[in-house]
């Protein structure tokens, strides 16, 4: 993918009023041409994400956060990559906040991204540690998630993310981006590494300010 990536991670955070807000500030901006923009609402928020763009013709992408393992059927709370498809176009798979807080497994998510690959939808993989590249199949984008990064304000170091990055691509041809503690004041340290294609925002990403500052810094 030439395009750089912008992703916004909400978490389990906003509510329809407040999506309405971000989305109607976001709605008066333009958009570069050589990012693509793509945000991760919470489940409850896609539908009213995928009407909106379309509505008011935002070149905005919208991923869920999570899918299920399974395909469609009796399993209770899950939501299948079928169903996801009909909002959005990326997924977001094996976060480390779900490695740890719902012990993800390697094995789990790989069928993750299985029934993402099998539905058409583009994985986002975040990963910590080399290992977790195994399995990860070509149509994949990359996170690299450092844990010790991730909503704590410090962002690892851009010459180790510059290495991971560097020891990813000698194993794999996926896109690689870039999160932990991501800011519109430090976001260039990271776009500016080779190897490194895109960011994935959290915190900063809520504020529709802080969020079009780096969409403006990146263009
Ligand atoms: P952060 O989150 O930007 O708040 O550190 C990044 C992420 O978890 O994807």
């Amino acid at each position: 993918m030439d395009k750089t990536i912008i992703a916004a991670n909400w978490k389990s955070n906003k509510t329809k009023i407040e999506a309405q807000k971000w989305l109607s500030e976001i709605a008066l901006k333009s958009f570069p041409s050589n990012l693509e923009v793509i945000v991760f609402p919470p489940f409850t928020l896609l539908d009213y994400f995928s009407s909106f763009i379309r509505v008011n013709d935002i070149p905005l992408k919208i991923g869920a956060q999570d899918v299920s393992p399974f395909g469609s059927g009796a399993y209770t709370g899950e939501v299948a990559a079928e169903q996801i498809k009909e909002f959005a176009d990326y997924v977001l798979i094996g976060h480390s906040e779900r490695r740890s807080n719902f012990s993800e497994s390697n094995e789990l998510i790989s069928q993750k991204i299985q029934q993402s690959v099998q539905q058409g939808l583009k994985p986002i993989v975040c990963i910590f540690d080399l290992q977790q590249l195994e399995g990860i199949p070509e149509e994949a984008i990359i996170s690299y998630e450092p844990v010790g990064a991730i909503g704590t304000g410090q962002p690892q170091d851009p010459g180790q993310v510059a290495e991971f990055a560097k020891n990813v691509k000698a194993k794999s041809n996926c896109p690689i981006i870039y999160g932990g503690s991501v800011s519109p004041d430090n976001m260039k340290n990271y776009l500016s590494i080779e190897n490194v294609s895109g960011l994935l925002i959290g915190g900063q990403s809520l504020d529709e300010n802080s969020f079009m500052k780096i969409i403006e810094n990146a263009s």
